[in-house]
């Protein structure tokens, strides 16, 4: 079920299916070529076509999300919806963004679509790319992948997910990966910090003896939003 975005407002509504490009990736996760020479799992995929790219450039790349549970054919009708609603909401609250990377609304709604069409086609090809599955519980060994991403799901709906969510999903995210995990943004969706809870999160994965840090990324949508969270194991 899809909420209406509200004009102006802090919430976007229920979770929104978004479909960010393998470019944005490799810019707010300020990926380099050694990143994305292992395997890398993007969790929450969303309708991202990060991994269809990511394959494509030989990229061992797996995608997580509890909306994998859909079929392909229903997941993409739905994913047009979601594309409408994520301009409803981009054009309500348009200052709130900076455009240049997308060189406007108009390149902003092209481009999404054009990821949510390769995310739709990779999928129905390749299934075994996309599982369904709903942090903070991944279906994987320990060490099961290089790299994990995490992209627009934590800080992003701190609105409804509390610390301790934050903190196993981050937690989860880790024991499943070799090298780490990195996270963004770090402003939740109509663009606020959450400082405490990024210190909170900071303070407790550091006892658990991880390196974390904030670094800043090349990467400005959401006005603010310059740094992503690095979590190294
Ligand atoms: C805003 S989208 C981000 C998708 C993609 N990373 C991107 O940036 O385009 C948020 C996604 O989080 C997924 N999600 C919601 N609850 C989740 C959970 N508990 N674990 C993993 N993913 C979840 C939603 O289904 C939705 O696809």
């Amino acid at each position: 079920m899809t909420g209406p975005a509200v004009a102006g407002g802090h919430s976007i509504g229920e979770y929104l299916i978004s479909a960010r490009s393998f470019e944005e990736y490799r810019a707010m996760f300020a990926l380099g070529d050694e990143d994305l020479a292992g395997s890398v799992l993007d969790c929450p995929g969303g309708a991202s076509s990060f991994t269809a790219s990511a394959r494509r450039r030989g990229t061992r790349a797996v995608a997580v999300d509890p909306v994998y549970l859909t079929s392909a054919d229903q997941l993409a009708e739905r994913v047009s919806a979601e594309l409408e609603r994520g301009h409803a909401w981009a054009t309500a609250n348009a200052e709130r963004y900076l455009w240049d990377f997308f060189g406007g609304l108009p390149g902003h709604q092209r481009s999404r679509a054009a990821s949510a069409a390769l995310f739709a086609g990779d999928r129905k090809a390749n299934p075994g790319r996309y599982l369904p599955a709903a942090l903070p519980h991944l279906p994987f060994a320990e060490r099961s992948f290089d790299l994990v991403l995490s992209s627009h799901l934590l800080l992003t709906y701190a609105d409804r997910l509390d610390a301790g969510f934050h903190l196993a999903a981050v937690r989860e995210m880790a024991r499943v990966s070799r090298t780490g995990v990195r996270l963004y943004p770090l402003v939740d969706q109509a663009g606020r910090p959450h400082p405490e809870l990024v210190e909170r999160l900071i303070g407790s994965l550091t006892a658990d003896g991880l390196r974390v840090r904030v670094r800043d990324v090349d990467y400005e949508f959401q006005r603010g939003a310059r740094t992503m969270l690095e979590v190294l194991r």
